[in-house]
């Protein structure tokens, strides 16, 4: 079995003095929700999401050798013992996010050991709209360590591809945990499961078994309820299944979800994809409500929303569903041959109940990508 240490780099082969990469990497909607987590970013159940297309950052990394000759001691560059870095947001210094960006390399520093010896500008940009409640630190993290895995491939080019991208993953996810299933494969597993074939802790990999092609292009239309800061953000909502009342029941749930899902990825048998992928969203939100401290994140166009989807699928049968993340948002999901109905649908009826009328069309994506 691969562990952690398989990742910490010996030596390398190459030094490259200064350069840039950009890379892009989206975001992903977790059909089999991850909430609760062990030390260092471990899960406490496996996951399964769907890679989104449009919804991504786009990050560029550039990096200088510092300098470290004796001359120049006494510039800024010299101390060798910090990590040096600037943060660029749309091209504007953004000093509030360093200190996630510090801690991110912190906790990565021991597996890319030339973090040091190097300035890095990053220069990110997201091509969702800002504050929209959409979470940008899948895709954030994911740009970031596909960027750190380029240069560490240049430091070290025999490196193999399926190392490069379990690295960037394991990376990511140390990062932000959902971030790992943000880097390569239109539908990723992060988590241990008995029955999926090189399924892991430390890094999302692509679904190895059959997908049936009624999930081909399949869309996700976001609708944007409340656009506001995150109520509750995900380090603390991960802490409340700490001595949960229904934790150790709920994890062997995703378990058996992702089971399921197994089967149906392959039959392509969307009833019992709906009944799974949307038992799951109520879940994650019943488990918030059912923690001490509780808290309830979805708003009540949440709920119109969820009634109006389910009274739409009763009278169409129009294969339809939704999920949620951590917030009140909902994340349409529907195949691509009754697109141009489900949309229909939600501009009739449920875009009155988006903040500003907002919403994002999306579908599956393939995951980071080097530009
Ligand atoms: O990656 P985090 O720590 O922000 O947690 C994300 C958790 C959910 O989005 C609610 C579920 C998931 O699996 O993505």
């Amino acid at each position: 079995m691969i562990s952690a240490k398989d990742f910490i780099p010996s030596k390398y082969t190459h030094s490259v003095e200064k350069g840039n990469f950009q890379w892009s990497a989206p975001s992903n909607i977790a059909l089999v929700k991850y909430w609760g987590k062990k030390d260092n970013q471990i899960p406490a159940n496996p996951s399964v999401s769907f890679t989104l297309n449009n919804c991504k950052t786009i990050t560029k990394l550039a990096f200088a050798k510092k300098d470290i000759s004796p001359e120049v001691s006494g510039s800024l560059n010299v101390t060798g013992n910090n990590f040096s870095f600037d943060l660029l947001f749309e091209g504007q210094p953004k000093e509030d996010f360093k200190p996630k960006i510090q801690k991110f390399l912190e906790r990565i520093e021991i597996y890319l050991p030339f973090l040091k010896d190097y300035h890095f500008t990053i220069d990110t940009e997201n091509t969702f709209p800002h504050s929209s409640g959409i979470a940008s630190s899948a895709s954030g993290m994911a740009a970031l360590a596909m960027n750190l895995m380029s240069l560490e491939k240049a430091l070290n080019p025999e490196m193999t591809e399926e190392y490069f991208y379990q690295k960037a993953s394991l990376l990511a996810r140390l990062g932000s945990g959902s971030a790992c299933r943000s880097v390569k494969g239109q539908v990723v597993v992060w988590g241990n499961h008995a029955n999926i074939t090189g399924s892991s802790d430390l890094f999302g990999v692509e679904f190895p078994n059959a997908i049936h092609a009624n999930f081909k292009n399949f869309q996700d239309t976001i609708l944007l309820v409340d656009k506001g800061e995150k109520q509750v953000s995900s380090t603390i909502g991960h802490d409340l299944m700490h001595n949960h009342p229904f934790a150790e029941r709920r994890f062997a749930q995703a378990h058996e979800n992702l089971d399921q899902l197994i089967s149906i990825f392959e039959s392509g048998n969307l009833d019992e994809f709906i009944k799974i992928v949307e038992s799951e969203a109520l879940t994650l939100h019943a488990m918030m409500m059912t923690s001490m401290p509780y808290f309830i994140l979805m708003k009540p166009n949440t709920l119109e929303i969820i009634n109006a989807i389910w009274k739409f699928r009763n009278e169409t049968k129009i294969p339809v569903c939704f999920t949620l993340d951590a917030g009140a948002n909902v994340h349409v999901l529907y195949p691509q041959n009754v697109a141009e109905k489900v949309l229909q649908f939600i501009k009739n009826e449920l875009v009155g109940y988006c903040q500003n009328g907002q919403y994002i069309c999306d579908e599956i994506g393939n995951g980071a990508v080097l530009i």
